[in-house]
């Protein structure tokens, strides 16, 4: 690889004639090389794409190869040096199990068609190719797994991204950490195949009603030309906003309209063992309303938002603000903050970050100003902190923190106690949204091999959100069980 990069550095160093010399064109026709042809309805969302692009699509219907051929196509008409261009997938292992069997595939057959040798192009330890620009300079596609924190995204510079499956990828990569890569003024305008650059796509099959069915909605009313009534960020009301400049396009491809998969298959499909009808409206016709296979508050969030206790709701200022926290090092540690409301409870905000120090989160506590009342944790805020000869509880409660330690308990008995209070509570539906989130996204696998849904949930970024709403609600209703009355449960009066 040192090999590659310095190779492309000297690239760049020497002066563009140079340059055009040492690195060979593209293809004239690469779809021609790497034996591409579009299926009809994939032609018709690349004519139609925009800068940004939310694409609902079910299972087979060729997300993968079309998205990695995009890549390659837009790499290669970057007009800029060192083009960057990203795929991202929920896990590592997809990355590379399957997006990097069609890239790799892909490039090599570029690489053959043009006389180079693949290893001076291609780096798999990084899940990286690279490819020659019409600009006479090379850009580089990248293959990510957003759990790998071997692969740092923070700091890049990006001309165009796909999220494949985004509705399995925390909403906060894209917000916080790709978004901003792509604000780059001096790498906007049309690349040389006339497209605009900076782009993101995001395809997806659906799972439940999360962040990417909300950011597919704002799309799609963009996308057929309607304004979305949101807070204007720089007035602080409530105004219709459009797109102005055209850069958003939204599509939603059911199987049984697309043509892609045979009817007599889908029947089939229909018909496997293990299939649910839920699981093939969700998988094969995009339903956003289809119970999530293996999701355990689902349900109970979705009858919370058909009843309206998903609003906004205003936290009441002489009521103690409740706490329920999971703690995490290298993964999220989340809080959610609650109070009581006659017999069930309201929760008003949520917070989660990773990688932070007691005392950040001591200090975004402060600055919210709620009037604390419990602090919930789970039984390891009794074990050591590393190095300094101190239980956690003690450092939190040397930052202020009064810590109430809920016994550790049977998973089950955790999920009984959500279950049970999941009917009786209001979230506020702004503040709370990420959490509500990752609550429904809290799930079970289904293992292939003994055909049926694996005991323990999928630990992954969406379960801290969950562990910590158990906590909360083994705290609460331990004294619910033995007779209390649901303030003094809140209260943590065993
Ligand atoms: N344009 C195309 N021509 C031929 N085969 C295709 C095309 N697009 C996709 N395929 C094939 O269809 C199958 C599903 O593609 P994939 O991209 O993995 O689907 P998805 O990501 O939507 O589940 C794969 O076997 C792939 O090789
Ligand atoms: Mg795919």
């Amino acid at each position: 690889m040192a090999g590659l990069l310095s190779k492309i550095d000297q690239y760049l160093k020497e002066d563009e004639e140079a340059d055009r010399e040492a690195v060979p064109s593209p293809p004239e026709d690469i779809d021609a090389v790497i034996g591409y042809t579009p299926r009809p309805l994939q032609d018709w969302l690349e004519q139609n794409e925009r800068r940004y692009n939310y694409e609902v699509m079910h299972r087979r219907f060729g997300k993968t190869v079309m998205k990695i051929r995009k890549l390659m196509f837009r790499a290669i008409h970057c007009p800029f040096e060192r083009g960057r261009f990203a795929y991202m997938a929920p896990t590592y292992a997809q990355a590379k199990d399957i997006a990097w069997a069609y890239l790799y595939d892909y490039a090599c057959k570029v690489y053959e068609h043009l006389g180079v040798k693949e290893r001076d192009w291609v780096d798999r330890s990084e899940l990286a190719v690279y490819l020659p620009t019409w600009a006479g300079t090379t850009s580089r596609i990248r293959l990510y797994g957003v759990d790998s924190p071997k692969q740092r995204i923070r700091g890049l510079y990006l001309d165009g991204v796909v999220f494949d499956e985004f509705a399995q990828i925390p909403p906060s990569v894209w917000s916080e950490q790709v978004s901003p890569m792509l604000l780059d003024e001096n790498r906007r305008g049309l690349d040389d195949a006339g497209l605009p650059n900076q782009w993101a796509d995001f395809i997806f099959t659906p799972f439940g009603r999360n962040h990417a069915y909300t950011m597919f909605q704002h799309a799609m009313t963009w996308s057929n030309g309607e304004p979305v009534r949101m807070v204007n960020p720089d007035t602080g009301f409530q105004e219709e906003i459009h797109d102005e400049d055209q850069e958003y396009f939204a599509s939603l491809l059911k199987a049984s309209e697309t043509g892609v998969l045979n009817a007599k298959e889908l029947r089939k499909h229909r018909r496997k063992p293990g299939m649910t009808q839920a699981k093939y409206d969700q998988e094969m016709e995009c339903s956003f309303d289809a119970a999530v296979e293996g999701a355990i508050f689902a349900q109970d969030i979705e009858e919370a938002r058909a009843q309206g206790r998903i609003k906004r709701v205003h936290w009441l200022k002489f009521v103690p603000v409740h706490t329920a926290w999971d703690l995490g090092w290298d993964d999220a540690t989340a809080i959610w903050f609650f109070q009581v409301q006659g017999d069930g409870l309201r929760f008003i905000d949520y917070y989660e970050a990773t990688g932070a120090g007691f005392e950040h989160y001591a200090s975004v506590l402060a600055d919210k100003g709620y009037r604390y009342g419990k602090m919930y944790f789970p039984h390891d805020v009794e074990n050591g902190e590393l190095g300094t000869g101190k239980t956690r509880r003690s450092v939190l409660e040397t930052l202020g923190i009064r810590v109430t330690t809920v016994p550790k308990h049977p998973l089950p008995d955790g999920l009984a106690a959500v279950h049970a209070i999941l009917p009786r509570s209001e979230f506020d539906s702004v503040r709370c949204a990420e959490g509500l989130d990752r609550l429904a996204l809290y799930r079970r696998d289904f293992d292939e091999r003994l055909q049926i849904m694996k005991q323990n949930p999928v630990h992954d970024w969406a379960s801290h959100g969950a562990d910590a709403m158990r906590t909360g609600a083994m705290g609460v209703s331990k004294s619910l069980f033995s007779g209390a009355t649901f303030e003094q449960a809140a209260a943590g009066v065993y």
